[in-house]
């Protein structure tokens, strides 16, 4: 189909998720993802696995994702991949592919970082309804599986990271305890779900703190682990038996780890223009609490639609859109980046 205005195609494949969509004039007209079921087993994502994963996946997933856009190769405007951070196996097949893709249709290629890509996705417009976009400036609690970052985002390309984890990442923490307590991997939207039925006050654990607006998770886990192996000494089902409370209360405490620093940037800042994003922003009891907050202290809180929290190419297409209009394209000898900065 002919359509005036700017198509983007976008690739994800930074970590285990294969992901394609279609964007015109930044609404979505397809978005399409391959999760790869093979790491269960394992209890977290095996590298090379991912990568293999990502090669038999990536044609159809982009040729489903056009079809459904009823968009044409020869249409888009520009075609935006991940470039990182995540697992060099895995970015490189999109990297490349996208850079295939490039030379034979001509069309020129944008690079897309994926923790702006999570925070963008606030920008994504979909045809059924108005999704509320946060005004410039406001912060971002970017929590995911490798990352737990607040950001000062002042436009869509120009950002400020204050606080940020000096070790696990918030989802990590998630991860790591329920793996603990042989919850199957990723362990965050089990606990989420066995929470809602327990109580989160039962149980207490440490809540590290490290200097200004950063995060420590490895101290909580740790607290976790040991007070498990105490109480499995004196009782060897209490796991099974309370399952529900732990949850719950290792929910809790990762909530209020999250959120003592979001209220204290907010203050230092003056900002309260408030987004959550990342694969945690799923989280029922962030969710509540954030909207708990807005009713408390009068934030505007912006929290994304469920399809937009984990990794997905819209949000990697939104980013390609406003480096594409700002000419920010890539060239040709771009390689992927694991890490933010190298
Ligand atoms: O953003 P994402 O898909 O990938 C990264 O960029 O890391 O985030 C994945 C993380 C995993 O740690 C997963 O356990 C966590 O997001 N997660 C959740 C929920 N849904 C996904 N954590 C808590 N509650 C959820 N409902
Ligand atoms: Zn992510």
């Amino acid at each position: 189909m002919q359509k005036k205005g700017v198509i983007i195609l976008g690739i994800e494949s930074s970590c285990d998720d294969t992901s394609a969509a279609v964007l015109h004039d930044g609404c979505l007209l397809s978005n399409v993802l391959a999760n790869q079921e093979v790491h269960r087993v394992y209890g977290g994502v095996i590298p090379e696995l991912a990568s293999r994963a990502h090669q038999q996946n990536i044609i159809p997933v982009v040729q489903r994702a056009l079809e459904l856009a009823e968009v044409s190769v020869e249409a888009i405007d520009a075609i935006a991949f991940t470039r990182g951070p995540g697992l060099l196996g895995s970015l490189l097949v999109g990297t490349s592919f996208a850079k295939g893709l490039s030379i034979s249709t001509g069309k020129p290629l944008v690079e897309v970082n994926h923790l702006q890509g999570h925070i963008l996705s606030h920008f994504i417009d979909v045809p059924e309804k108005q999704l509320p976009h946060p005004a410039f400036p406001f912060l971002c609690l970017l929590v995911s599986g490798g990352h737990t970052q607040i950001i000062v985002v002042n436009s869509p390309l120009q950002f400020e990271i204050i606080g940020n984890t000096t070790d696990d990442a918030a989802g990590e923490a998630f991860d790591k305890c329920a793996k603990v307590m042989s919850l199957p991997y990723p362990g965050g939207p089990v606990i989420d779900k066995l929470a809602a039925e327990g109580n989160p006050l039962a149980f207490r654990f440490a809540k590290p703190r490290v200097g200004g607006l950063n995060y420590s998770f490895s101290g909580l886990k740790t607290s976790f682990l040991y007070f498990l192996r105490d109480r499995l000494a004196e009782d060897a089902d209490f796991i099974a038996k309370n399952k529900t409370d732990l949850c719950a209360s290792l929910q809790h405490t990762i909530i209020d780890i999250l959120l003592g620093n979001l209220i204290s940037a907010v203050e230092q800042t003056g900002i309260c223009e408030v987004a959550i994003a990342g694969g945690v922003s799923a989280n029922s009891g962030l969710r509540n609490r954030m909207i708990a907050e807005r009713d408390k202290r009068g934030w505007n809180v912006y929290i994304p639609e469920f399809r937009f929290t984990t990794d997905n190419a819209a949000m990697i297409a939104i980013t390609g859109h406003y480096k594409f209009l700002e000419g920010l394209t890539a060239s040709m000898d771009v390689v992927p980046m694991t890490r933010s900065a190298q």
